[in-house]
């Protein structure tokens, strides 16, 4: 097994969710954690109830889906945190459930510019750096919506299908470097998305858990560390994992 300690992790979307979980499980391994996230109270948070003094954290206050500032974030890290090890891509969201047809064009500008061009804004500022110090590990997190499409899922599931191709193309193109893809892709995850999706509507996002037990985000952080710990000749390219309860995209075993 790989070590992390005081390897430099950044994660995207670290102020909630899987996100949050990556932060704790690295943090506990002895990582050097780049955090970033709009909320930056969030991410203060964080670490003052983490319960590992001794972990080093660098704060971001980032919008994934503003190419500039993703740009002067990555060039104007302090020296001692600009050589990042490890990079997870995980901010993202979705907006809505409605047919395409009547879908609200704002919802789809945001997951497209969170989801796709943030990935790709954050990938091209950092694997540059993990090339010429010819070591690093990029993990995606994906998503089940990319690679299967549900009913109003659409644009949602069209940004994850397009995160799969683009972890694919990354992989392509770092043959030949050490450098290792992964995507990581979960089923249901019981964690601020849905809340999000429908525009801080609780009552309606609990409703997508009921009568189910739904992935935690610490199972999620679990395996995305088991493909960054593997030993340096194993690239873990795609994980889809889900909950017991659900089977498919659309499968979902409620007991109520
Ligand atoms: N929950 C699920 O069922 C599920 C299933 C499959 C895949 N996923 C994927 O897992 C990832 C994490 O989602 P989650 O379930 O943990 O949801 P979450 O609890 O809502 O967390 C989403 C995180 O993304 C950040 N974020 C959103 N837009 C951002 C932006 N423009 N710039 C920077 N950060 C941004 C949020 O931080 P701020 O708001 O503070 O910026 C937050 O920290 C997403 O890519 C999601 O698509 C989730």
């Amino acid at each position: 097994m790989l070590s992390v300690q005081n390897q430099i992790v950044l994660i995207t979307g670290a102020s909630s969710g899987i996100g949050a979980a990556c932060a704790k499980v690295f943090a506990n391994a002895g990582a050097k954690l780049i955090l970033a996230a709009r909320r930056l109270e969030r991410l203060q948070e964080l670490v003052e109830l983490s319960d590992t003094t001794s972990v080093q954290y660098h704060l971001l206050q980032l919008d994934v889906s503003d190419r500039s500032a993703v740009e002067s974030a990555i060039s104007t890290l302090p020296p001692a945190w600009s050589d990042i090890d490890i990079l997870i891509n995980n901010a993202g969201l979705s907006r809505g459930l409605d047919k395409l047809h009547e879908g609200d064009i704002q919802d789809w500008e945001e997951m497209i510019d969170t989801n796709i061009k943030g990935l790709l804004y954050l990938t091209r500022y950092v694997v540059p750096g993990m090339v010429s110090r010819a070591r690093g590990h990029v993990v995606n997190i994906g998503s089940i919506a990319g690679h299967q499409t549900y009913p109003n899922g659409n644009v949602y599931c069209g940004t994850k299908a397009a995160v799969r191709a683009i972890s694919e193309g990354l992989k392509q193109d770092l043959l030949g470097t050490p450098i290792r893809v992964s995507s990581v892709d979960p089923g249901m995850v019981e964690t601020e998305f849905s809340e999000v999706r429908f525009h801080g509507d609780s009552d309606r996002a609990k409703k997508v858990y009921q009568g189910v037990t739904p992935l935690t985000p610490d199972d999620v952080a679990d395996v995305i560390f088991f493909c960054v710990t593997r030993p340096s000749h194993v690239n873990i390219n795609e994980v889809v994992l889900m909950p017991v309860d659900q089977a498919s995209a659309t499968l979902v075993n409620r007991r109520t």
